[in-house]
């Protein structure tokens, strides 16, 4: 009874911090207050949303991930993006460095949010940020790019899928992209201790998966914490059908590619992760 009366004034919290206008001059769609849904309060990102951030100097985050990233973006010139679950922001920023015209940053934490707004204030980029559900967000604008790093893997059934995926589709302009990077589904269960080398492991259910089991990742920190939460598989197929059926077209898996200005000793480091990979990118197109 206690644990639930923590949990709902939790939750209250987070919809009472909510929303936070972007500024007057930016070409984002104002917004109205709305009630939000917090679809996986479970996960609790407010609580660890230091740590996550201190895990990202893991080195697998830019080897991998954000390199995956940026091939799959190419070029981001004068490209208006959209960042579903932007945490705090550091991909943001990264894509504004590399000439992002406009970046919005949506994440349901308002503790991430926090975090990507106190670095913005220490090297203001001109990103902006916002707290709310990516899967309820209105239309905010007609972007170039969305991008989704490690969300869609928070849809616990193919419904909820959709809803990520109307959303990146709604926002965007014809011939815009979509890409991300996400929990791998062709990725066998079980536990993967030999991923800790790299700073995490993942554990699902080895034998008879089914769609909505819950992937726990860990992640080992410099300082000998540890934390954990939980993503959720669906098949590469639901995947691949929610993609078609909201009108996505020019689908692909990508990657995951290693960072090629590596050394080969460097390189060779990463040998368990690329033979099965936990991650993997993917890119879509919003018919022109
Ligand atoms: C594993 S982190 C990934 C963040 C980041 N994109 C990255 O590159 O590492 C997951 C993030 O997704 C956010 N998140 C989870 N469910 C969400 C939802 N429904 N809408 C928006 N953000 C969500 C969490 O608050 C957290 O910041």
């Amino acid at each position: 009874m206690i644990i639930q009366k923590q949990k709902v004034l939790e939750i209250n919290n987070t919809i009472k911090k909510i929303i936070k206008l972007p500024q007057k001059n930016s070409s984002f769609k104002s917004f109205k207050l709305q009630k939000m849904q917090v679809s996986n309060p479970s996960n609790s990102f407010d609580e660890m949303a230091q740590k996550y951030k201190n895990a990202k100097e893991l080195p697998i985050f830019k080897d991998i991930i954000e390199f995956t990233m940026l091939q799959t973006i190419g070029d981001l010139k004068g490209l208006k993006v959209l960042d579903l679950a932007c945490d705090e922001g550091n991909n943001c920023r990264i894509m504004r460095k590399k000439g992002a015209s406009e970046v919005l940053g949506v994440d349901i934490s308002p503790e991430m949010i926090d975090l990507a707004e106190s670095s913005e204030k220490s090297i203001p980029l001109g990103c902006k940020y916002l707290v709310h559900d990516a899967s309820t967000l209105e239309k905010m604008g007609e972007f170039d790019l969305v991008v989704a790093i490690y969300l869609l893997n928070y849809a616990q059934t193919k419904g909820e899928l959709r809803k990520f995926c109307e959303v990146a589709y709604k926002n965007l302009k014809k011939g815009g992209r979509f890409i991300g990077f996400n929990d791998n589904p062709f990725h066998k269960g079980g536990l993967s201790s030999e991923l800790k080398k790299y700073g995490f492991t993942k554990e699902s259910p080895e034998i008879g998966r089914k769609e909505g089991d819950p992937i726990k990742y860990t992640f080992y920190l410099k300082d000998g914490s540890e934390f954990s939460f939980d993503d959720y598989w669906l098949s590469p197929k639901t995947y691949e059908d929610v993609f078609k059926e909201t009108g996505f077209e020019d689908f692909k898996w990508e990657g995951p590619f290693l960072d090629d200005s590596l050394t080969k000793e460097e390189r060779d480091k990463y040998d368990v992760y690329m033979a099965n990979p936990p991650g993997i990118g993917f890119s879509m197109k919003k018919m022109a």
